[in-house]
């Protein structure tokens, strides 16, 4: 592998590779990169978990890692994304992980240029890695997405979790469904009932309400999406003694989830970001030994 760009770019085999690399990770294994290898991490779109979880990753790979700002870099000048990521290039960046508001805006990069691109999401399109540490996090739970019922709640036209997920979790055997509001069901076939669907969950899986991608329009008040879509209390009473609650955040409070749930016992939210850092070392050390 010597990109990542979309969950289509990986086989069950190498997901099952990266799941195993990660969980070596976490156990206290140390990376076997034999180069000193130079990254950065090129975010033109606003992340606190992403962007951390990568440097941590980097740092624990004893990798040397290149800070760009891009509010103080030159693209504020006109330079491109793909000039941009040619003077990285030249001045012998390895690698980059970049998140960028265009959708597949990689296609202009992957094959053209000398580092490994590493998407750290491209508009409404992919997530590569998040959807990765959300498998490990299910996979930790239940040791297998085989048969497990998958419910992804809320926002999904304009969720690139959504999309890399629906892909990854069917092709490892789970069963995925969709709850949303008609408006914002995008490709996907939803039912919009949320009381539904909770009881026979074995995960439930809520996005954030993304009003940055929603062109001014604003169809619910906040209680009234929490009361028609949100986690309440009152649905988390009703869900599997085994089931649990995800969210690859940020997350409103009182909006897709009740507060107190944030940190209950079934939520693996915080679970989630602590994988992320062992899921980017396995892919980033995957990638960077391909080209040893
Ligand atoms: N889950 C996620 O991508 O969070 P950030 O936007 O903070 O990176």
């Amino acid at each position: 592998m010597n990109n990542l760009v979309s969950m289509k770019d990986l086989s069950i085999d190498q997901i099952h590779e990266i799941l195993n690399q990660a969980q070596a990770f976490r156990d206290g294994n140390t990376s076997s990169l034999k180069s000193k290898y130079t990254v950065s991490n090129l975010f033109f779109e606003p992340s606190t978990r992403t962007k951390m979880s990568f440097e941590m990753a980097e740092r624990k790979l004893n990798l040397e890692v290149l800070p760009f700002e891009a509010g103080f870099s030159s693209t504020l000048k006109g330079e491109t994304l793909y000039d941009t990521v040619k003077v990285l290039e030249s001045i012998g960046l390895d690698a980059l992980v970049i998140r960028h508001e265009q959708n597949n805006y990689f296609e202009e990069l992957v094959g053209k240029v000398k580092p490994a691109i590493i998407n750290g999401g491209d508009g409404t399109g992919n997530h590569p890695t998040q959807s990765l540490l959300d498998i490990y996090t299910i996979w930790q739970e239940f040791g297998t997405l085989l048969d497990k019922k998958i419910t992804i709640v809320g926002d999904i036209n304009h969720s690139r979790v959504a999309r890399s997920n629906a892909d990854a979790f069917s092709r490892l055997g789970a069963k995925v469904q969709f709850v949303c509001p008609s408006e914002w069901k995008g490709e996907f076939e939803a039912v919009h009932e949320f009381d539904e669907v909770i009881e026979d969950s074995d995960v439930l899986m809520m996005l954030r309400v993304q009003h940055e991608r929603h062109d001014g329009k604003k169809p619910f008040a906040k209680e009234q999406y929490h009361q028609m879509y949100g986690l309440t209390i009152e649905r988390e009473q009703k869900m599997k003694k085994s089931a649990i609650i995800m969210h690859p955040a940020p997350f409103n409070r009182g909006v897709e989830i009740a507060s107190e749930l944030v940190e209950c016992n079934r939520s693996r939210i915080f679970k989630q970001m602590e994988n992320g850092v062992y899921v980017r070392m396995a892919v980033i050390e995957m990638i960077l030994k391909g080209r040893e």
